[in-house]
């Protein structure tokens, strides 16, 4: 059986490595990833392929960066080409991003068979791309494997019916389990005893120069607190650029690249606070153990404000330095890891797989 993967962008990478790691115990298997190009920096991308053990892609689509319809769209056009001519048995889809709902859609027309890993997650908000990727992708997709239960509701409120949804467990947990002990320990020599981590790179947050200023400003109060430590997404890159015109980065706060996986891995299970908007983020600090303040004011990722460390903050900024300053005192939000979040999700959806396409064992 003919099995292809579709990614694109980086967090996505964490998500496909269980799932072809498992998958590639079956010899009757054949698997070949498809990376459509979406992100192609070597921050962004390459490392993680490296780091996590996965081999090359064995197509890339080389989309590169435009606008989400033209982006989509090339996606398609060029993915069309290689459905046809490699004729998968499956096509394997990660996550909500631009490169997903491509994939999926082409599968729909073509009438090949789709599984959406990280399926039913609703942040009920249209205005993020990402909920119109997840709402779409999932409609088409004939095997959805959600890693926690508000996903199976959310699917089944939609319609969808109930012997197409797996409940299997978080895949990018798995890959956290397994790459755990090989953070890279060499970041700690120069790391402060305690320190804040930030991530920012959601269009909400950074697109606007009066709301990134704002933030920009809290941050700079908070690390006259406490050392702020943040990795700089290329999205963020170019519009603190753009407001900075040309003046002084912020002298508090350690601005740095993009990190590879285990770096970032390292930095995060040894913060005292994470200040994020990003999807996974809420995830892997959950499982950590570590607060996590998000800016935005819903998530698709409720188990982590309801089971998890995950607090929102939403548009209320004066509500960081508040937060961090409780994680200081010793009185940070502590929370339990999810059920199925085990490092198991990935050998969950391989069996479901080789069952719906008659066996392989
Ligand atoms: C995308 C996903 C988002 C995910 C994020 C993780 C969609 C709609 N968004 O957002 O869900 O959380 O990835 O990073 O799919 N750029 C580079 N190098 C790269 C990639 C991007 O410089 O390797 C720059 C480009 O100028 C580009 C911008 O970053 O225009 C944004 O990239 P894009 O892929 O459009 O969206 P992300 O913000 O990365």
């Amino acid at each position: 059986m003919n099995i292809c993967h579709v990614v694109g962008a980086r967090p996505n990478f964490m998500k496909i490595a269980p799932v072809h790691r498992a998958l590639s115990q079956y010899p009757a298997v054949r698997q070949f990833v498809v990376h459509t190009g979406q992100h192609y920096d070597f921050n962004m991308s390459d490392v993680f392929f490296q780091q996590l053990g996965m081999p090359a892609p064995d197509i890339n689509l080389q989309v590169g960066s435009c606008s989400h319809a033209q982006q989509t769209a090339q996606i398609m056009s060029r993915f069309e080409g290689v459905v046809l001519e490699r004729k998968p048995d499956l096509v394997m889809v990660y996550g909500d991003v631009n490169s997903t709902v491509a994939a999926a859609l082409v599968c729909a027309k073509l009438g090949v068979p789709l599984a959406h890993v990280e399926a039913g997650l609703r942040s009920f908000d249209r205005t993020m791309p990402e909920e119109i990727n997840r709402l779409l992708t999932d409609q088409l997709a004939d095997l959805l494997f959600t890693p926690s239960p508000d996903g199976n509701a959310n699917l089944e409120r939609e319609g969808i019916h109930r012997d197409k949804v797996h409940l299997v467990g978080n895949v990018m947990i798995d890959t956290l389990v397994r790459m755990l002990p090989a953070t890279v320990q060499s970041l700690s020599t120069e790391l402060p005893e305690r320190y804040v981590l930030v991530t920012l790179h959601r269009p909400a947050n950074v697109d606007s120069p009066e709301w990134l200023g704002e933030m920009i400003d809290v941050l700079e109060r908070i690390a006259t607190r406490v050392p702020v430590l943040f990795p700089v997404h290329p999205r963020t890159r170019q519009r603190l650029a753009q407001r900075m015109n040309g003046n002084l980065l912020p002298a508090q706060l350690r601005l740095m690249d993009p990190l590879p996986y285990l770096e970032f891995l390292g930095l995060q299970r040894r913060a005292a606070v994470v200040i994020t908007d990003s999807g996974g983020i809420q995830e892997e600090t959950t499982y950590l153990g570590v607060p996590c303040l998000t800016v935005r004011e819903n998530t698709e990722r409720p188990i982590t404000v309801t089971e998890g460390t995950n607090i929102l903050v939403g548009r209320e900024l004066a509500r960081l330095p508040a937060e961090v300053e409780k994680v200081l005192a010793g009185n940070g939000k502590k929370g339990v890891v999810p059920s199925l979040w085990d490092g198991k999700a990935g050998d969950r959806i391989t069996s479901v797989v080789l069952r719906s396409l008659g066996g392989a064992q």
